[in-house]
Formats: C-alpha cells, structure tokens, sequence
C-alpha cells in the first residue's frame, strides 16, 4: 500500500464527493438525508444501493457492499488502493504527492507498454515485408480482410532469432527490459532471443488501449508446437483479467458483449459485423473476466465450441458470469464447430437468426436436464419430470413457466396440466424450505450479525455489538471522543473494530477529520462490513448510550482476562474484596 498522507487523503476525500463520484456510473435519487440508485455491482431491478453524502459512505443492501468513496473507486474500476488515489485525485485536479516506489513502477509499466507498442508496429510491417508473405496469405486463407488485419493490428513474427530483440535495442530499451517484457526469452548462456517466431500475431490490447502481449499462431500444422503462444504474465500482462478485444467490444452499440473461446472467433465475428466479441485469454473464464464484462454490459451471449471440452466451459462460465450481475445467453453452436466456422459456411444473418433464438440460460438447462435422462424408460421419465419441475420453479415469471413448462410436459409425453402440478409442488416445497430458513435465522440473531465473510467473524457478540454502537456513535460525532476516558484499542473484542478505533482516535487527537471514508489500510471485505455496520446501527448520539457501550465492553474485557499488570492488581484487589479476604 503507498503511503500518502493522511492530509491528502482528506483533501482528495472533500474534493472528491461520494455522490458526484458515484453519480457518474450510477443514477441516483434522493429519498432523505440519502440517495438511492441500481447497485453497479450486481444486478437488480430495485434500488438497494445507497449513498449517504454525510457520511462519505455508500452501502447496498442487496449485495452488502460499501465503503468510501475511495473503496468505490477501487471497486467499480478494478483498480488499487494507490490507482484509486490516482485516479481521483486527478478528476479533482490534484498534484499528488507521489511515493518513489510506486512513481517507479509506473515508469517501468509506462516502458513496457511502449515496447509492445513498438513490438506491434514491427510485426505489422513483417506481415507486409517480403518474408512475411506465407503469413500474409495464411491470414487471407482464413478469411482476414484487409480492414481486419489493419483494425486488429495482425502481424507476423518472422522466422529469425533477434529480429525484435534488435528493433527494440535500436530503440533504446535495455535488456533488463526486454526480459522484463516478456517478447524475448532467455538462453542458458543469457543472450535474448525473440519469444515468437514464425508465427501470426495478435496484439493483446486492454481497455485503455495499451497493447499488453500476444498470441502467435503456428501456420503450419505441427503436432509438437502449441498452436497458441501466449505472452507470459508479466507487470502488465495478467491473462485472467484482461479480455481479447475488449477495447473494441466495449465501444460496440449492439448492447450486449459476445464470448467465444478463441481469437479467430472474436475476429471473424468482428468481421461479419457482430462488433461485440470479446474472447478470454487462453484460459477458462475467469471471476476477474466476468467483473471486467460487467463494467461494460449487463447481458452476455456465450458461444463456446461444439465439442464437449466447450460444453463443459459453458456450464462452468454460467456461474460465474450470474455471480457478476450478468444475464447470460447460450448460443448453441449448430452444424459447426466454432463460430468462425460457422460464419464462413453460413454467413452473417444464419448467424443473426441463431443469436436472436439463442437459447437462454432455462433452455440450456433444460436441455441439460434432459440428456441425462432416457425418455424411453418410464422411471427416468418421473426423474426427468421432477427435476425439470424444479429447475422451473424458480422461475418468477408465469409465462415462463408456462412456456417451459409445456415444452417438458410434450417431451415427456403428458399432460401440461400435469405437469404443472408438479411445478406447483416444487414451488410450495421451495418456499417453505425458505421460510423455514429464514425463520431459523430470525430466532438466531448472532448469526445475522456475525460478518458474512469468516475472517472477520466476531468472538464475543455482546462486546462486539456494543464496539459497533461506540464506533457508530463516535463516527456521527467525533466530538464524543472526549468522552471516552481510558479505552484502548485492546479492550475490543473484535481486532477488526479495535482497528478502527485506533485509527479515528489517531485522527481525532491529529485534529483531522473522523470518517470511515478516510481509513486506509483495510480489505474491501472490511470496508464492506464497516458500511454495513453503520447502516445497521443507526441510533441516535447519546452520552448515555456511550457511556453504556464502554461499560459493556471494559466489562467483557475483563472477563476474557487481564494484560497488564495494572489491571492484574485490579482484578487481584476486586477478587479479594468478593470473597472477603484481607490484603
Ligand atoms: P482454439 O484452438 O479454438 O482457437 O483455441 P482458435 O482461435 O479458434 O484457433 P483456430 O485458429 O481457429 O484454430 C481457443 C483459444 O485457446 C487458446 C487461444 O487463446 C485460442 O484462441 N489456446 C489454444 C492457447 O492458448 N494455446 C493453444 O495451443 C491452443
Ligand atoms: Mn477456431
């Protein structure tokens, strides 16, 4: 974590409004002292995410995310607690006081990416130049426009050993970083080599338009080389967080983001016009994928290969693209085995007919369904039947229901009425499942207060309670501070609130503001479930109340033992007293 001064952060924090912040990725209402919008982070229907501009805070209710405007920043745009800082403070038009570390990393990053960018323009030309004329038609041989190769930045590494290692020496660039870079490998004897040879290559371009690696293509068929060749990760490259394309999708107007698995597909679907493709990195679809499609669609249209490794990615992207707030859509790919395929024989409106009656997530699932059963036989019939009922249950929608609901009924060969009988079950044995559990967790507040996320749970929710009603109190009014005599961090139960605490105090007796937005130092897990902690405890400032929660909390202390020795001779002298001994 950098360094920066508490003074600036403050400042940065009091020029940087959490509700202009947030108001530029989220429309907000006002209702109150707070105002109200769609949480960015997941998606719903209905405002639960909320902003409360005197706190410096925003929270959402549905997916329990919070923080300062600083944790939002880092959140929304993927970004770092430093990045973060960066970022506003230059929407603020700030100077910011930069640490060396950080300042030098960023140098390095801003030499790679120049790298790259001068190791793309050299491969473009090779595909242009003599030697690259086996590429050059191999591209075309696969359907490359003109247009494309330009927009894509297609290039060829051509078959010699320091062709880039010299074009980038020539430039300037060091050999600690061309090693750094990733485009050249090292031999035994420590001389550089180009990483890529004799291949296709295609520049990996993030959002913000830096070429940050490639993937090169063997041209010709051979079983002992890879067919890819990706980048290694590096200061600038991470696979798993960055998305092929992407800097040209996120433009798109089609209002929904493609994922295929391969870089052809991406580009011939660019090709026909479906500007909206986007493929993963030569890996599986990762969280960290899911969230960067998040930032620029709400729906997704997956269209893995035919084959079963492709069917088997679908079934695991689903997940993970629901958990990011996506709505997803299967295209199952018919008669072809990968879009780009299917582009060349069928042309781009059989592809637009596939994609508008592409399969939503209930249809795939039920297809799903239904191949593990054998129709034929009638006790995997009944299986098939109540399984499908309770896939169909969960729908909200009574069309849907009904809709699905008569499509299994006729695969199953009974009635629909029948079969709506058995949705009908399933929906009541549903609810009352729920119910039954919600119920459980009503007769058990401990396990509504403990913090969701494990590392943080509380130990003693009596003394943890009464942490959070102080924190809470003294965040309100900072003033209260005075009042709090003696307390130290130790005597909190939770190391996390102990935490907190010391941090205000410092900031307090520092005369610089109180508010959970200025802490530094913490998790977004953390952030989160300080939000959630002010949001729930929302009494009114009183003295009393104070006084109340610092008893409590000096009481548990002294219960769970004693540290120093002035509180062993308390206890020692209060023991004593109880059982009437003399000293
Ligand atoms: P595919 O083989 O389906 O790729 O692998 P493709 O782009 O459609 O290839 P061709 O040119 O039409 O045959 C899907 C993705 O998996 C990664 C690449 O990202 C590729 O685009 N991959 C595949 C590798 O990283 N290495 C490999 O050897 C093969
Ligand atoms: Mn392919």
């Amino acid at each position: 974590m950098a360094d920066f001064q508490p003074a600036f952060i403050d400042e940065l924090i009091a020029r940087n409004p959490i509700e202009d912040v947030v108001g530029q990725y989220v429309t907000l209402r006002r209702s109150g002292s707070n105002l109200f919008g769609l949480c960015p982070f997941h998606g719903e229907k209905t405002a639960s995410f909320s902003v409360a501009p005197d706190k410096g805070m925003y929270y959402c209710f549905g997916c329990h995310k919070g923080g300062g405007v600083i944790n939002f920043q880092m959140e929304i745009e993927g970004l770092s607690y430093p990045d973060a800082v960066r970022a506003l403070a230059k929407r603020a038009g700030m100077n910011i006081p930069e640490d060396e570390q950080y300042q030098s990393r960023y140098r390095q990053q801003e030499r790679l990416w120049a790298a790259h960018k001068e190791a793309a323009r050299y491969y473009h030309s090779c595909l242009y130049a003599p030697g690259g004329q086996a590429a050059l038609n191999y591209a075309v041989s696969r359907g490359m426009s003109k247009a494309t190769l330009t927009r894509f930045g297609i290039g060829y590494a051509p078959d010699t050993w320091t062709g880039l290692v010299d074009t980038l020496r020539k430039k300037g660039y060091t050999d600690q970083e061309l090693k750094d870079s990733g485009l050249v490998t090292v031999s035994k004897k420590g001389e550089l080599f180009d990483r890529f040879r004799d291949r296709l290559m295609f520049p990996i371009i993030d959002v913000r338009g830096n070429v940050i690696g490639f993937g090169g293509r063997i041209m010709k068929k051979d079983d002992n080389a890879a067919k890819y060749l990706n980048s290694p990760e590096t200061l600038i490259f991470n696979k798993r967080k960055n998305l092929f394309a992407l800097n040209i999708a996120k433009k798109s107007k089609l209002g929904y983001l493609i994922l295929v698995e391969g870089y052809m597909d991406a580009i011939a679907l660019h090709q026909y016009g479906f500007d909206c493709a986007v493929a993963s990195l030569g890996t599986a679809l990762t969280e960290d994928g899911a969230n960067l499609l998040s930032k620029y669609t709400d729906q997704v249209v997956l269209i893995y290969d035919g084959d079963n490794a492709g069917q088997n990615a679908t079934k695991r992207a689903i997940p993970i693209l629901e958990k990011a707030g996506l709505q997803v859509k299967v295209l199952q790919m018919r008669d072809a085995k990968d879009p780009d395929e299917y582009l060349k024989k069928f042309g781009a409106d059989k592809f637009r007919l596939l994609l508008e009656e592409s399969a939503n997530r209930v249809e795939y699932q039920l297809n799903a369904i239904r191949r593990k059963y054998d129709l034929q036989s009638d006790d995997e019939r009944v299986k098939y039947i109540h399984e499908a009922a309770q896939l169909l249950c969960t729908l909200g929608s009574a069309v849907q229901r009904e809709v699905y609901g008569r499509r299994v009924a006729e695969s199953a060969s009974i009635t629909y009425e029948a079969m709506k009988l058995e949705i009908d079950k399933a929906y009541k044995r549903r609810i009352s499942r729920e119910q039954h559990r919600r119920e459980q967790e009503s007769m058990s507040p401990v396990r509504t207060l403990q913090p969701r996320a494990r590392s943080i749970r509380y130990d003693n929710m009596r003394s943890a309670m009464a942490e959070e009603a102080l924190l809470a109190q003294l965040l309100k009014q900072p003033a209260l501070f005075d009042q709090i005599g003696e307390l130290k961090p130790e005597a909190f139960s939770s190391p996390l609130l102990g935490k907190v605490f010391a941090q205000l105090l410092g900031r307090y007796r520092q005369g610089l503001e109180v508010s959970l937005g200025v802490l530094s130092d913490f998790t977004a897990e953390e952030m989160s479930h300080l939000a959630g902690v002010l949001q729930r405890q929302d009494t009114p400032v009183s003295e009393s109340a104070l006084q109340d929660c610092i008893s409590i909390i000096r009481a548990e202390y002294q219960k769970r033992g004693v540290s120093s020795d002035d509180d062993l001779l308390a206890m020692r002298n209060k023991l004593k007293e109880r059982k009437g001994l003399k000293v």
